[in-house]
């Protein structure tokens, strides 16, 4: 045809249709969906801020996971080069490169965090497994999550831990790493978390826990957390970051991105509203606060393991599928970082793991010490890691994503899009038309508002 691509070798490509959606829905299944959602949600008030949560995944999250794909699997390379094949292909200006530039950056960031908290969730499997929470009261379950915190070199400990086992796994390639990890672990993640909602809504206050999270109460959410609404669906759907491109470049051209990137969505936002519903009706069993902040599901869900039948052995196994998970999108955040440098570098898949791993681990020691020794080194009275959290949600992802779509949708030839999406349907149009206009306009109304140059 007149738009050949050339395509990565086959052993650099997911070997089924079903590996890649696992492999996906494993980078977008993270602690993003566990630990994350329930805490914003709880700091937002709730019900609203779910509501436009879940509006921005189907309205904007699902074309644009779509959008990012496409570039990966047109580009069949790194984020910086396919943006560059891409822009070459158009006519466009080599200067879209830099999107790609941004995406890698922003996922090597996110990372310097996300191997923090993930730390926290290996730490947590000994404790389970000893016993710790047994029939211990809760505001001591609340204390001991405090107390884990001020411990910096423990901290570093377990994040540096995470981080070993992610490049070990990457480092393996596609096939034998990235995509045999998921396989297995990613279904039983959900399986967990549907048992640790059956069970915490026996045990603890189903009802207001369903009314905290569906009942919109439009008062309780500000404009901020509009803005925190928007960023929490591109990082929990990993839009914007290169994981997402990076992961469709090694998707194979048979397969249907439209059908694919909505069950991946379906299946993030079913994870994420199971995790709500594990945690909240232990939130007001226990009269805890649902605007508690990143410790919450490190303080409720102990508490349930500390109570229920079997706690220990069914606690352990739940952190160590919620390390699994986080560790399943930890690849695909270092991935665009690895693919970028042996593809453009030259450099071996080692040795861009070793380079990568050592930029990530100096900048997690920032979120480390943010939750101690540095907990008041403050920007805007926002912590090292708060500040890093908002700069990556709140605006790089939002705006990777942005650029991205415009990408698809303004410079790259519709024929060749609609090429890449199955040919020129009605669902392709409806795609088009998101991405063109809606998904642009909501997105810079949101940013505007966010820095306070319109009021909505
Ligand atoms: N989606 C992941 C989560 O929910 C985080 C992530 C963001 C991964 C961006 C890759 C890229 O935890
Ligand atoms: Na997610």
């Amino acid at each position: 045809s007149t738009y050949a691509r050339s395509g990565r070798l086959p052993q650099q490509q997911w070997s089924t249709r079903f590996s890649f959606i696992l492999a996906a829905a494993g980078a977008s299944v993270g602690l993003g969906n566990i630990w994350k959602f329930p805490y914003v949600a709880g700091e937002n008030g709730g019900g609203a801020f779910i509501l436009v949560y879940l509006a921005c995944i189907a309205l904007l999250g699902v074309p644009m996971l779509m959008a990012e794909v496409l570039i990966g699997r047109r580009g069949q390379q790194n984020p910086v080069n396919s943006m560059a094949t891409l822009a070459r292909e158009a006519g466009a200006s080599p200067a879209w490169k830099n999107v790609g530039r941004l995406g890698v950056m922003t996922g090597f960031l996110l990372l310097s965090f996300y191997v923090v908290v993930a730390g926290w969730a290996l730490a947590y499997m000994p404790l389970t497994a000893t016993g710790a929470f047994t029939g211990v009261e809760p505001p001591r379950i609340g204390q001991m999550f405090e107390q884990h915190l001020q411990q910096p070199l423990a901290l570093i400990g377990w994040s540096t831990l995470v981080l070993v086992l992610t490049l070990g796994i990457v480092g393996r390639g596609v096939r034998q790493g990235l995509e045999k990890a998921a396989n297995w672990l990613m279904p039983l993640l959900f399986l967990f978390l549907l048992i640790l909602a059956v069970y915490a809504g026996s045990i603890g206050h189903f009802g207001a826990a369903v009314e905290f999270m569906f009942r919109p109460d439009f008062d309780k959410l500000s404009a901020s957390g509009v803005l925190i609404a928007l960023g929490h669906a591109f990082f929990t759907l990993s839009i914007g970051g290169g994981a997402m491109m990076i992961y469709g470049s090694y998707l194979s051209p048979q397969v249907s991105i439209a059908r694919t990137s909505i069950l991946v969505a379906v299946l993030d936002t079913a994870a994420a509203l199971l995790a709500g519903l594990a945690i909240f009706p232990i939130v007001f069993a226990y009269g805890l606060e649902p605007g508690n902040g990143p410790g919450l599901i490190f303080v409720t869900l102990p508490i349930a393991f500390g109570q229920m039948p079997m706690g220990t052995v069914f606690g352990t196994l739940f952190f160590l599928m919620l390390s699994v998970a986080a560790l399943t999108s930890a690849f695909s955040l270092i991935e665009p970082a690895i693919a970028w440098l042996t593809e453009k570098r030259g450099m071996s898949r080692f040795k861009a793991s070793v380079l990568g791993g050592s930029g990530i681990w100096v900048l997690s020691l920032g979120t480390v010490f943010s939750f101690n020794i540095g907990a008041d080194w403050t920007l805007a009275g926002k912590t090292f890691f708060e500040a890093l959290d908002y700069l990556i949600s709140g605006w790089m992802l939002p705006l990777g994503g942005l650029l991205m779509a415009l990408f698809t949708a303004w410079v790259m030839k519709p024929e060749v899009t609609a090429l890449e999406l199955g040919g020129d349907s009605a669902g392709y149009r409806l795609w088009l038309g998101l991405i063109r206009f809606l998904v642009p306009a909501i997105i810079m109304l949101i940013f505007l508002q966010a820095i306070g140059l319109i009021s909505l």
